[in-house]
């Protein structure tokens, strides 16, 4: 069996080909909206897995699919077998015989590197506990459209420092080599793992006064991700000191633009006139999954 190529990580990308991607991304995005239509994926299956919830990913990736002349199927472990205990790798195997790319979204990210490990097909990453690459493939695609290439911006993290959406802040800061300010209680600090391999584009402090000065991009996330809901006062508790408001937004920069992966609680981690106002990108941003997976899906599959 030849390895298939994945996306499991921002990692599985380099520099050269993260910025093709988003500039595939934005062709593709210009051509749907001019009423072109394509069929590069004609005949080609997508097979969806989604241990936790969600609306973008699977309508973004199912609506992708068809809109490249191809076809997606949701499997949730509660109807399939996967339910009744059918190992990830029996799946996987058995997936490969049939479908031409397959996607996860997990709890724990193994269960996805399991997954890979005996694929015959490509294996995107539709989220995890570690790591959400997809949503950084919008999220840098939206800057782009809107201020050009990210190198040597400044993008501030707000929020917990230790889960998949800042992680792979992380890991793009380095990619696309941005300086990343995070800016998080204590407790919730990035894995040293991930601040040491990205150490030169990456700050973090307590501070987040001080992590908006001057930035170009204002990013939070949800104070509680999905699997966390039982921590969910005491997160509320130390994170609220980092909530989005238009104070830190003023002491960013003037044309500083706010992100957010959404689901979004107005009032949590952001306020609603920060969310709701003229610097928030977050309906471009989520829009752009759509079509930066578009060009993920070509770049895997042709
Ligand atoms: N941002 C994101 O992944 O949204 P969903 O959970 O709705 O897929
Ligand atoms: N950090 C969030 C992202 C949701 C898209 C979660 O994991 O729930």
């Amino acid at each position: 069996m030849t390895t298939p190529r994945h996306f499991i990580t921002e990692d599985d990308l380099s520099t050269e080909q993260f910025v093709k991607l988003i500039e595939d991304a934005i062709a593709i995005k210009a051509s749907w909206k001019s009423g072109e239509t394509r069929d590069t994926l004609r005949n080609r299956t997508l097979a969806m897995i989604f241990e936790k919830a969600s609306t973008r990913t699977r309508t973004s990736f199912e609506a992708g699919m068809v809109q490249l002349g191809g076809h997606a199927i949701n499997l949730s472990p509660k109807d399939s077998q996967l339910g009744r205990g059918e190992p990830i790798e029996d799946t996987s195997r058995v997936l490969s015989e049939m479908v031409d790319v397959a996607m996860l979204r997990t709890h724990k990210h193994s269960t996805i590197e399991q997954f890979a490990a005996v694929s015959a097909i490509p294996v995107i990453n539709g989220l995890s506990d570690l790591l959400h690459p997809c949503q950084l493939l919008a999220d840098m695609q939206t800057f782009f459209e809107l201020r050009g290439n990210i190198k040597g911006a400044t993008v501030t993290w707000l929020g917990a420092g230790n889960i998949n959406m800042c992680n792979s802040y992380i890991n793009t800061a380095k990619l696309l080599d941005f300086k990343l300010k995070i800016a998080c209680p204590d407790e919730l600090k990035p894995d040293n793992t991930f601040l040491q391999k990205c150490a030169d584009h990456v700050e973090v402090t307590t501070d987040a006064n001080a992590a908006c000065e001057g930035s170009d991009v204002i990013v939070t996330d949800v104070w509680a991700s999905m699997g966390q809901e039982s921590d969910t006062d005491t997160l509320h508790k130390l994170l609220a000191p980092y909530q989005v408001n238009q104070d830190l937004m003023k002491i960013a920069s003037k044309d500083a633009i706010f992100m957010h992966c959404l689901p979004a609680h107005r009032g949590e981690e952001v306020t609603a006139d920060v969310i709701d106002g003229a610097q928030s990108v977050v309906w471009q941003e989520a829009g752009n999954r759509l079509h930066a997976q578009k060009a993920l899906l070509e770049m895997l599959i042709l």
